[in-house]
């Protein structure tokens, strides 16, 4: 039988532009065996620089990129039918993942989003333009990557109401927040420690002050639910002034505070803030510890469904977008099919 092949860019090459494409290398035979589909990695790039290769790269040429190829005119020439968008999240501006997301998309060419900011920015306009071109557009590295948000509620939760949901989004802030908890280290010196651990970033302000949680929250809302939300419409708080009295005062009473992003329907509409809630010690909430992520999504028919991630990054963002391929590969091969049949 013939093999189809799926020629796969990569925007963005950090950490988990790059993790992604090993691992999706590392995964070629079980595309071939799962999806009988012959997958290559055509074209990466950064900000600066890049790689091409019709015939597909291999593992040990991704550490040598080639000055000047990069931008989204340099993917679509490499002849790509799928993007990975891996690049910095800025939602203030769309950041440079938005051109390289418009191109593809309007294109036709099936997406991947793993950075925020495009989706936040200008989420209706790509929604839009990936229906007009018929091209599928996945995000769930967008959307606390290795812990399942939309695909919760597209799957495991379809066909319910959504009538709540709650979640600790943010792996720096449930981080910075344990840890004054449980070993009564103080603000700047938990921070400290998260930036020599590398996972918190040299100006943390997005996560501290919430708004990463709050284009999260965004995304799934958006995105998950079909709710139209802009940041204009979430109150939004951080953890950054969270003293060590308040963190003495609710261990006192026995509660545990967490950065939360929180939507609640009333009458059909959607109203969700960003901020400190406290839990019993009883709370799942309150047992979600170190870079764990946590949500709880209440409907109508199944109650209340919890979900706790604690995947290793950036290898979990990696499987998060690599699991957004499979179900694409997935969706794409039944319209195969069905052309198959049609034209029979
Ligand atoms: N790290 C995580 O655990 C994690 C988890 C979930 C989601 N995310 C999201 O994933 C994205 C990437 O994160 P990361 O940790 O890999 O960040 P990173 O290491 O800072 O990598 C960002 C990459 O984007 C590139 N870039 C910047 N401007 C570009 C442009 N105009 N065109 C093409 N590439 C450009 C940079 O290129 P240069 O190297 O040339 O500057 C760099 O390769 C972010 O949006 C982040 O929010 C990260």
């Amino acid at each position: 039988m013939h093999m189809r092949t799926v020629r796969v860019a990569i925007a963005g090459f950090g950490g988990v532009g790059l993790a992604t494409a090993s691992l999706l290398l590392s995964r070629r035979a079980r595309y071939r065996e799962v999806h009988g589909v012959d997958i290559r990695l055509v074209a990466v790039c950064g900000s600066r620089a890049g790689l091409h290769d019709d015939r597909g790269l291999e593992e040990h040429q991704l550490g040598a990129l080639e000055d000047g190829l990069s931008g989204p005119s340099f993917l679509e020439a490499s002849g790509a039918d799928l993007l990975i968008e891996a690049g910095p999240s800025d939602f203030r501006t769309g950041g440079p993942g938005l051109g390289y997301i418009r191109s593809a998309l309007a294109a036709g060419r099936d997406t991947i989003v793993i950075s925020k900011g495009a989706l936040v920015h200008s989420g209706e306009e790509l929604r839009q333009l990936a229906k007009r071109s018929g091209a599928l557009m996945k995000l769930s590295g967008a959307a606390a990557a290795a812990l399942p948000t939309i695909d919760l509620v597209d799957h495991s939760l379809k066909g319910c109401t959504v009538l709540e949901v709650e979640g600790i989004l943010n792996a720096t802030t449930n981080y910075l927040l344990d840890a004054m908890m449980t070993r009564g280290i103080g603000f700047d010196a938990a921070l400290r420690e998260a930036q020599l651990g590398g996972f918190a970033e040299a100006d943390p302000r997005n996560d501290t002050e919430g708004w990463d949680t709050a284009c999260k929250l965004l995304i799934l809302a958006n995105f998950g639910l079909y709710a139209n939300l802009t940041m204009a419409d979430l109150a939004v708080e951080g953890i950054q002034a969270v003293t060590s009295e308040r963190i003495e005062a609710w261990r006192r009473k026995g509660l545990v505070p967490k950065l939360v992003g929180s939507l609640a329907r009333t009458d059909g509409t959607f109203r969700a803030s960003v901020g400190i809630r406290t839990y019993p010690l009883a709370d799942p909430f309150a047992n979600i510890r170190g870079k764990d992520k946590a949500i709880r999504i209440v409907t109508d028919a199944m109650g209340e469904t919890i979900a706790i991630g604690s995947g290793k990054e950036p290898l979990a963002t990696a499987a998060a977008a690599l699991k957004d391929l499979e179900h694409i590969l997935t969706v794409r091969a039944a319209s195969h099919r069905a052309e198959q049949r049609a034209s029979q």
